[in-house]
């Protein structure tokens, strides 16, 4: 049940939520919004129609038009500000030994499972440790369990470069797997959703970027990646990972030790600019 309302006081029949609409299920046949019951099963819910009401007419699922934020051109950031905010957000493997505020990490996962989702299926799971104390525990346990399988010559051969990480924090402390990072944030999928590993790429890349505009420090983390997908998966269960569910990517992140202190520009990207198809 969509529970789809107009307010029949301020709807201007603008048309505009159907023609909008990527399902195509509203009518304006009786001039004013509606959707056939035998179509709601097509809606993606995607709430478009409440998103593009000038008048700000339309509810759906119980979602009011005054619970979103009024977007016009004084509230977005300027062009300038979103290249300085992706140029200047670097790769964090420094990090201070504090927690960030938990009221924060909630804000930035919330924030990040804004992105788009194929089919708008929004099947991810946000697993993060908040507790530095909690990575600490986890960190022992997988360089722990990490010793076990190579001492037992159980270590796969394409996961070789195990035996470096594990000698680089005997040898020297050097955390190579979490980067010292306090936090982690694990997103898994439900692998019947229509992209999974996609959808969680996006929601990380937004969180990446809105944690750096909060001077929240961001690595992307294949190593921890691999370590619960291939050398260690038994503890995706303790980590919270839903069984329906595949881990896709890991991001580790807090606030930093260190601050970039000036962009760096990049190789020119390989554009092909197609001009006829013949
Ligand atoms: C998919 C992916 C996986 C990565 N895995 C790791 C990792 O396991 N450990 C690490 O220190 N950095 C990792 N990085 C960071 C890259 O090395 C880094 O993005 C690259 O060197 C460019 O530097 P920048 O992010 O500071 O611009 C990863 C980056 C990406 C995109």
């Amino acid at each position: 049940m969509l529970d789809f309302k107009v307010d029949n006081e301020t709807c201007i029949s603008c048309g505009q939520c159907a023609s909008d609409c990527p399902a195509m299920i509203i009518s304006m046949e009786t001039n004013l919004p509606t959707i056939d019951p035998e179509l709601e099963q097509y809606c993606i819910r995607c709430m478009h129609c409440v998103a593009i009401c000038s008048e700000g007419s339309v509810s759906i699922l119980g979602y009011n038009p005054e619970q979103g934020i009024s977007v016009s051109d004084s509230v977005l950031p300027t062009s300038d500000q979103v290249e300085v905010l992706i140029k200047a957000r670097r790769t964090t493997r420094n990090y201070q030994d504090r927690n960030v505020d938990a009221e924060l990490i909630t804000k930035m996962i919330n924030v990040a499972s804004h992105a788009p989702s194929g089919h708008n299926d929004r099947g991810l799971h946000f697993s993060v440790i908040d507790d530095k104390g909690v990575l600490f525990d986890l960190r022992s346990i997988v360089y722990e369990e990490m010793e076990k399988i190579i001492s037992a010559g159980e270590l796969p051969e394409d996961l070789e470069m195990f035996v470096d990480i594990l000698d680089a924090w005997k040898q020297t402390g050097k955390d190579i797997i979490f980067r010292n990072a306090p936090h982690l944030l694990l997103v898994s999928a439900d692998i019947d959703s229509a992209a999974p590993q996609q959808d969680a790429i996006i929601a990380l890349s937004s969180f990446e970027l809105y944690a750096n505009s909060n001077k929240i420090g961001t690595v992307w983390n294949g190593l921890a990646t691999l370590t619960f997908s291939e050398l260690l998966p038994s503890l995706q269960k303790k980590l919270g990972i839903p069984e329906t569910h595949q881990l896709e990517y890991v991001m580790g992140f807090g606030h930093p030790a260190i601050w970039y202190k000036r962009t760096i520009e990049r190789q020119s990207p390989a554009i092909n600019r197609i001009t006829s198809i013949d």
